[in-house]
């Protein structure tokens, strides 16, 4: 008994001492105290703020997160107000800001026109054979969740920020996907680029 103890003792104060160590690789904490300043846009719970333009980042995944602010910083992803907001990030800041927005809760979003829905669910699951555009989950997930890190939760996303991106890519001005989305929103029409974007706000 005492020798256990004194080995547990030893062994947990080893694990309390490696803690630390390995949290520093992402750190939430961190993150969320550079994350304060994108509250009043992104909402203090990371579930968007007054304008729908501005994206839900609650439960987005980590290194998508951290990938799109590089790019913002770098240029590969244009937007005014985004490329200011990542210039005094960090790659290590990057990692923390994703993590924490990650280990938010997604409040489930919704859809509203019961008809885009229908139109959408059948884009979503089943690609359009036509024109060669992929079924959305197989990269994205049955129910939006993605895939990490190389395919982002695009479930309960607003509709408006949603179809902005997807003519974005359909036109080129948002290409920092390695032509991937490009090849895949340029094969499709506004139509369905609005009717996908609605049944994926409602997805959960
Ligand atoms: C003044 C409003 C505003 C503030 C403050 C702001 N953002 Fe943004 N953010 C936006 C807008 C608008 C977009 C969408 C850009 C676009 O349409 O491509 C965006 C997009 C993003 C994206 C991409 C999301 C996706 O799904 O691809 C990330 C990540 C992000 N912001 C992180 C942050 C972080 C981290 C901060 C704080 C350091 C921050 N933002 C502060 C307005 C803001
Ligand atoms: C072959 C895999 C693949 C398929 C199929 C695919 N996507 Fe994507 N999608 C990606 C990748 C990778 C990204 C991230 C690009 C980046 O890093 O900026 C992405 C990003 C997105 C985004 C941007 C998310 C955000 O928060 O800004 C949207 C919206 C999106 N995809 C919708 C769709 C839709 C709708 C379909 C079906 C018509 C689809 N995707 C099919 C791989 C895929």
């Amino acid at each position: 008994m005492k020798s256990c103890l004194s080995v547990c003792a030893v062994f947990g104060f080893y694990l309390l001492s490696l803690t630390p160590a390995l949290a520093a690789n992402a750190n939430v904490a961190a993150g969320q105290a550079k994350a304060a300043v994108c509250a009043g846009c992104h909402g203090a719970d990371g579930n968007g703020g007054a304008d729908p333009l501005w994206p839900k980042l609650a439960g987005q995944q980590s290194e998508y997160i951290a990938k799109q602010l590089a790019d913002f910083k770098s240029g590969a992803r244009k937007d005014p107000i985004m490329s200011g907001m990542a210039a005094p990030l960090a790659p290590a800041d990057m990692k923390n800001v994703g993590v924490y927005f990650a280990s938010l809760q997604a409040k489930p979003g919704a859809a509203k026109d019961a008809e885009l829905v229908k139109q959408g669910e059948k884009i979503y699951r089943g690609g359009n054979a036509k024109m060669a555009v992929s079924a959305c989950m197989s990269c994205h997930g049955p129910s939006g969740h993605g895939i990490p890190p190389r395919f982002p939760k695009v479930s309960g996303q607003n509709a408006a920020y949603t179809q902005k991106q997807l003519l974005a890519f359909k036109s080129g001005t948002r290409n920092n996907d390695s032509e991937v989305m490009t090849r895949i929103a340029f094969r499709m029409s506004e139509q369905e680029i609005k009717a996908v974007s609605e049944y994926m706000a409602g997805l959960h």
